[in-house]
């Protein structure tokens, strides 16, 4: 003969599986059935998360000095010194499926810390798999150096080597197929090195723009 306390616990089992009158109740089966189709997208979602990232391989786009001149570089006995530099700046999007957007571009360059130019621009698309070029002229009249830095720019013409500050950021913006859209500070600094007795740019490869 069972005993009271198992007769008890049987009956407990009976109640919780089929409720008050015997049956599960219909709100019951309707929250476990959505409950089953939120994990079941939960899941689907992340794996088209996973999967199309790897499919779509999104790069992010970059800001770079493609090329660039030293047009003028001279300084009189007085210390002032006369420049012009042609700076071309290559916005480059590699993704092959998605057009990016640029925008905030904002480039100081200076010359032994005095600013020469803030090179900006207005918002641009660049299409997929695809650049856009950008062109600046940047002219300063008279920066007046101190004895220090008009040594230095002597020993730049002796070693045939001078240096500009580039410094800035540009926005980018990208849409990754299904994924959304991706937002990225793209930050370049670094300095431009010319050969001033041709003008010729020493092309270098930390005037690339790193993403934050
Ligand atoms: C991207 O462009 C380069 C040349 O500009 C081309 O060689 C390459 O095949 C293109 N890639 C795609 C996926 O369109
Ligand atoms: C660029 O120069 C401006 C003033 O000329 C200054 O306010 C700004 O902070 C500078 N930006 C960078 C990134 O150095
Ligand atoms: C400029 O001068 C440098 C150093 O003498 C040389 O390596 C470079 O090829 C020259 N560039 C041009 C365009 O003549």
């Amino acid at each position: 003969m069972p005993s009271q306390r198992d007769h008890g616990s049987i009956l407990f089992k009976t109640k919780l599986i089929t409720g008050h009158n015997g049956h599960t109740h219909p709100l019951i089966w309707l929250l476990a059935f959505i409950c089953t189709i939120i994990a079941i997208g939960v899941i689907v979602a992340g794996i088209i998360v996973f999967v199309g990232y790897f499919i779509i391989h999104p790069r992010v786009p970059t800001i770079s000095v493609a090329n660039a001149h030293l047009d003028i570089f001279k300084n009189d006995y007085a210390g002032l010194l006369q420049t012009q530099i042609t700076i071309v700046v290559v916005a480059q999007n590699g993704n092959a499926k998605a057009h990016a957007t640029f925008s905030h571009i904002r480039f100081n360059v200076s010359y032994q810390n005095h600013d020469l130019a803030v090179l900006v621009s207005d918002r641009f698309e660049v299409p997929k798999n695809s650049s856009k070029y950008l062109k600046y002229v940047v002219q300063a009249a008279s920066i007046p150096l101190n004895p220090d830095q008009m040594g230095d720019v002597d020993y730049s013409w002796k070693r045939d080597i001078v240096g500009f500050d580039l410094q800035g950021n540009a926005r980018t913006q990208w849409r990754v197929g299904p994924l959304g859209s991706l937002k990225f500070w793209c930050n370049l600094e670094c300095t431009l090195k010319f050969h001033p007795w041709n003008g010729s740019y020493i092309p270098s490869k930390s005037c690339t723009s790193k993403s934050k």
